[in-house]
């Protein structure tokens, strides 16, 4: 019986414990995780959006696989966002606000809008018409980030 009670009692601190020990050290990977897909984002929607403003010249091909990439890595986010990352806890290396674990539903409708303008933004490049179809669709995918940024993303 009292065997029995322990090994009760062990699982439970086992399953209390061991996670708080991996989110100490998942926690910093995770940032960096994230932070490195955003960058990478950037890094895609930038061109992007010099040739909207007609900065640089528009280049069907280039603009497409720039499109998909910012798709395939906007799929990779999510689960960058471990709880116990927040900026409480991780002052000075991220700006993800604790609101986020709080409100994690609406922080989450907010990853599958930008998952559906980025594919949206993939389907209209393959028109090639830059003012009528690829602008709009590339102004509602900068919407997408900044209605998260808004909420949810504390500038460091
Ligand atoms: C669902 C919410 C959400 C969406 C959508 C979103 N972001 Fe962010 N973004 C964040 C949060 C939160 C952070 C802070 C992450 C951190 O510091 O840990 C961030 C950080 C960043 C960073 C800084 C990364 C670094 O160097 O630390 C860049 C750049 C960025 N986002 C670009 C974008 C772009 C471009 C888009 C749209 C294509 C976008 N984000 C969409 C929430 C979002």
């Amino acid at each position: 019986m009292c065997k029995i009670l322990n090994l009760g009692l062990l699982a439970v601190l086992t399953a209390v414990a061991f996670p708080a020990v991996a989110d100490a050290r998942d926690a910093e990977d995770a940032i960096e995780y994230r932070q490195s897909v955003y960058k990478a984002i950037k890094w895609h929607m930038d061109p992007m959006a010099a040739m909207v403003k007609g900065d640089i010249e528009y280049d069907a091909i280039s603009l497409t696989r720039h499109a998909q990439n910012v798709h395939a890595l906007s799929g990779m986010l999510l689960e960058g966002f471990v709880p116990g990352s927040d900026m409480g806890a991780h002052a000075g290396t991220t700006g993800a606000r604790s609101e986020i674990w709080e409100r994690w539903g609406e922080f989450e409708e907010k990853m599958s809008t930008l998952n559906e303008q980025s594919q949206a933004l993939v389907i209209a490049s393959t028109s090639g018409d830059l003012r009528g179809n690829i602008r709009p669709a590339f102004a509602e995918l900068g919407q997408a980030c900044k209605s998260c940024h808004d909420e949810f993303r504390e500038r460091r």
